[in-house]
């Protein structure tokens, strides 16, 4: 166990790469955390490190963001404005792709979707897992239970490892309202939406930390360990 205080990124992927480098299989690390806590900027600093340690692409991410459903679709359930709620994921293909990237062998191609932040969209076949060995999946309700919207409390079997990334509310608001209005919200919209939907959100998985075994904070260049 690491203990209380900072750690940077390489310790971060040294810890990863001790565990991911007795398995046969591919190694999932999952990164929980409410919405803005900075879990893609996280996944993508600590796939680039893995990486320049092992110079080679031994790391790929996995966003769960990729399993949004469609605006059409939730369009014709009604569920539009209630999107990044729980329900308005595809869970068991969520389920069913990350079971594929454990069991497929390493280097047999498995495709991922991405989401699209400028369309608001999921993209099919957005990434391409092929030799990386160590899988990087973040998302908000990773470590979501069973009280929660079904399917989400199966993800944690998946996971060779669950982090946790925290973040201060305020700091969360102040990034999602930035975010809506970069999106081209207007700034009652994003205030709306941020205070009904996104926060909400964000209380439901802070209600998931105790699940993590290591949960962090962003602090300048490092991470502190909470
Ligand atoms: N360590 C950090 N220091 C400063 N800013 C950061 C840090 N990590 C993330 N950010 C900024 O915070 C914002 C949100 O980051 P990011 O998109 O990674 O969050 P997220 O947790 O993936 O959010 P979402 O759940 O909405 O996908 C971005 O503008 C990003 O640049
Ligand atoms: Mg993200």
């Amino acid at each position: 166990m690491v203990g209380r205080g900072e750690i940077s990124l390489e310790e971060l992927a040294a810890r990863i790469l001790e565990r991911a480098d007795g398995r046969d299989g591919r190694f999932v690390l999952g990164i929980a955390g409410p919405p803005g806590a900075g879990k893609s900027t996280l996944a993508v600093a600590l796939r680039d490190t893995l990486d320049d340690r092992c110079g080679a692409a031994v790391a790929e991410v996995a966003p769960m963001d990729g399993f949004h459903l469609t605006n059409a679709e939730l369009r014709a359930a009604g569920a539009l404005a209630r999107k990044g709620e729980p329900d308005t994921f595809d869970v068991s293909a969520y389920l069913d792709r990350l079971r594929k990237l454990r069991e497929a062998p390493v280097g047999q191609p498995v495709s991922w979707p991405a989401y699209d932040r400028s369309r608001h969209e999921p993209v099919a076949d957005g990434v391409l897992f092929d030799r990386q060995r160590i899988a990087i999946t973040e998302g908000n309700y990773l470590l979501l239970g069973a009280a929660g919207s079904p399917g989400w409390s199966e993800v944690r079997q998946y996971l060779d490892a669950a982090w946790y990334l925290d973040a201060p509310p305020e700091l969360l608001r102040k990034r999602l309202l930035r975010r809506h209005i970069r999106g081209g919200k207007t700034a009652e919209f994003a205030q709306a939406k941020v205070a009904r939907s996104d926060l909400l959100n964000a209380e439901l998985v802070a209600a998931t930390r105790d699940r993590a075994e290591l949960v962090l904070r962003a602090s300048g260049r490092h991470y502190l360990v909470l």
